[in-house]
């Protein structure tokens, strides 16, 4: 995120935060994660690969996406064959993609937690969430966080619509998160922060 908390600008387009060194951190956290999550505002407004440059298909992580109405086109990157896909809709949605998989998990909103546990009986064991601001608080909102890691960018965007780290409806105070500073470490010119989370909430 930048020094004013925002993972986008108002026109909610990629927006280039990390440092070099950011980068290569991200690049070694992904090539260590069984699957790398993201929700389906990130593929709309990203159109992101989720691939980590030199692994092959099969070394990649498993790409999953938070997608309960099936809104993800046929043609977004995550459907490249550059790594395994699953696109995770709730039961009431039927769209099938062609190169992937699908999950149905939830009736309305996805049930994050039956979800985990198809992948888990489909071998994952780490799973990464990258973004963005909706799907990371829904993972918190539900105590599903084991550790929440934050690189701090050296710039300002501003904008009272831009996304942050957790957007989504927000928690009511008396259930804030809770977090336990892990490490702070300089990276570049930016500052990567990592938090534990204990068993999620306050
Ligand atoms: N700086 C970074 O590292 C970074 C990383 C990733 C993304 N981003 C930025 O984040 C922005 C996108 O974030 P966003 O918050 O708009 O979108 P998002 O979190 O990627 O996706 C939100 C959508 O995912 C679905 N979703 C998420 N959690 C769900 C749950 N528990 N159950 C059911 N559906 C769920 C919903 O889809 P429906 O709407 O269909 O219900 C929801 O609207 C973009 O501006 C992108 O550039 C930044």
């Amino acid at each position: 995120m930048t020094a004013d908390g925002k993972i986008a600008g108002r026109s909610r387009r990629q927006l280039r935060i990390s440092s070099p060194e950011d980068l290569k951190r991200v690049k070694e956290l992904r090539t260590a994660s069984d699957t790398i999550l993201v929700g389906v505002g990130t593929v709309l407004a990203d159109d992101p690969h989720l691939t980590v440059k030199g692994l092959s298909p099969e070394e990649n992580p498993l790409r999953v996406v938070l997608d309960p109405n099936g809104r993800t086109p046929d043609e977004a990157r995550v459907l490249d064959g550059r790594a395994g896909t699953i696109i995770v809709t709730n039961e009431r949605c039927s769209r099938t993609w062609k190169r992937c998989r699908v999950l149905r998990a939830g009736t309305d909103r996805i049930d994050l937690e039956s979800m985990l546990s198809s992948l888990y009986d489909q071998g994952v064991r780490s799973l990464m969430v990258e973004g963005g601001g909706e799907t990371i608080f829904s993972f918190f909102e539900q105590g599903l966080v084991d550790r929440y890691l934050v690189f701090v960018g050296s710039m300002v965007v501003g904008g009272r619509g831009s996304p942050t780290p957790a957007d989504g409806a927000g928690l009511p105070e008396e259930r804030t998160v809770r977090l336990r500073l892990a490490g702070c470490e300089r990276l570049g010119d930016g500052v990567l922060l990592t938090y534990e989370v204990g068993d999620g909430r306050a």
